[in-house]
């Protein structure tokens, strides 16, 4: 509790602070302060337009910070939060640009995590965090993934050890609801996925019917609507590819590609499942979970990711992941991570 109290206190100083969350760690300042939520672009060596999500520990916290509260927002707080999913709104007057990247929308999320529900309320409410690892490299799953990234630039980082989730939130756009003047609600748009998470897109659409996913995320060149996901982020240092077909044929794929690079002189890495790692022949083999536990490789593939940054390996290639559930949000990292660079055999 006295470290949250300390943390607390530097946030309404206007400092930063790392903090866990169930899903990746954060980066946190006082969302409605502008020049705190300088500091985290300048921390992150973040581009300015990248807006930042606001964290609140109570769904009436919202009222001071959107314009309007669309009925879809109580449905979807009612059934996912605390937990992964960011919301998007049109902006009250009282949130700065600097947290919002410039836009008149703003990204809300409640956090299902008991230090940053506690952080939150003990530093007045609103607190902006990006994920706490420097601009394009792999949001941090532990205390140590940030201290790696951010040592010596932010005063305190909050240790809450291994996240649960592991994958950044579920983002939903409800900006394209408003009201008119007799006080309908409209929708100029159905509600679009900006970035798939734990949350899945037929979860969302269970509780408020259809629901689209931005076409930016499929589309490689289409313009995507949440700023961040246009920059080639979680980005390891070496050349990455994901070599994609039947498990066999995979297998011996990555195998013949270590066998070329070997006889080159590179060192080769690969990123499998528990179910394949003793069939490779490579330098630097890392298995992220289990293809029967989904939860389990997204949990450990921004870990093993870093590894393969400090193992310094020249080439790496992953197997492709099924595109299920938590698989979808996956999938939608490791080929952000390789560029969309997909091998077919
Ligand atoms: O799980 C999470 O969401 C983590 C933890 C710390 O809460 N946070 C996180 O933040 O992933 P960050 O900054 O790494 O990603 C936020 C994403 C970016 O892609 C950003 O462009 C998008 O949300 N975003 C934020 N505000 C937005 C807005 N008003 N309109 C569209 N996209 C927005
Ligand atoms: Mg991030």
């Amino acid at each position: 509790m006295l470290q949250i109290r300390n943390a607390a206190d530097i946030l309404k100083g206007g400092g930063l602070v790392a903090f866990p969350t169930e899903t990746v760690y954060g980066l946190g300042a006082d969302a409605l302060r502008p020049e705190a939520a300088k500091k985290i672009y300048a921390a992150k060596g973040r581009p300015s337009d990248n807006p930042l999500i606001i964290h609140i520990a109570e769904f009436e916290a919202l009222f001071r910070i959107v314009k309007e509260i669309p009925p879809q927002a109580r449905l979807l707080a009612d059934a996912f939060w605390p937990g992964p999913l960011t919301m998007i709104f049109q902006k009250s007057e009282i949130v700065p640009y600097e947290t919002t990247g410039g836009l008149d929308t703003v990204a809300v999320r409640m956090p299902d995590h008991p230090a940053a529900l506690a952080l939150i309320r003990e530093s007045g409410g609103y607190i902006a965090a990006p994920s706490a690892n420097t601009s394009g490299r792999p949001s941090p799953t532990l205390a140590e993934h940030v201290a790696e990234d951010l040592d010596g630039r932010i005063p305190l980082i909050l240790d809450g050890g291994a996240v649960g989730i592991g994958i950044e939130s579920t983002i939903i756009d409800l900006s394209c609801m408003s009201k008119t003047a007799d006080g309908e609600w409209i929708a100029d748009e159905i509600p679009l996925v900006l970035r798939p998470g734990y949350i899945t897109r037929e979860m969302l659409a269970e509780v408020i019917g259809t629901v689209g996913d931005d076409p930016g995320l499929a589309d490689e060149n289409a313009h995507p609507k949440a700023p961040g996901m246009k920059y080639r982020h979680y980005a390891p240092k070496a050349e990455m590819i994901i070599v994609s077909g039947e498990r066999e044929d995979v297998i011996r794929r990555i195998n013949e590609l270590a066998e070329e690079n070997c006889q080159r002189g590179e060192k080769t890495g690969v990123i499998c499942t528990e179910e394949t790692k003793e069939q490779y022949r490579a330098d630097f083999i890392r298995s992220t979970g289990s293809r029967s536990d989904e939860g389990s490789i997204a949990r450990h593939l921004y870990a093993v990711l870093r590894e393969m940054d400090t193992l310094g390996a020249d080439r790496i290639y992953s197997e492709n992941f099924s595109a299920l559930r938590i698989g979808n949000a996956v999938m939608n990292r490791l080929l952000k991570a390789a560029g969309h660079h997909v091998v077919e055999v």
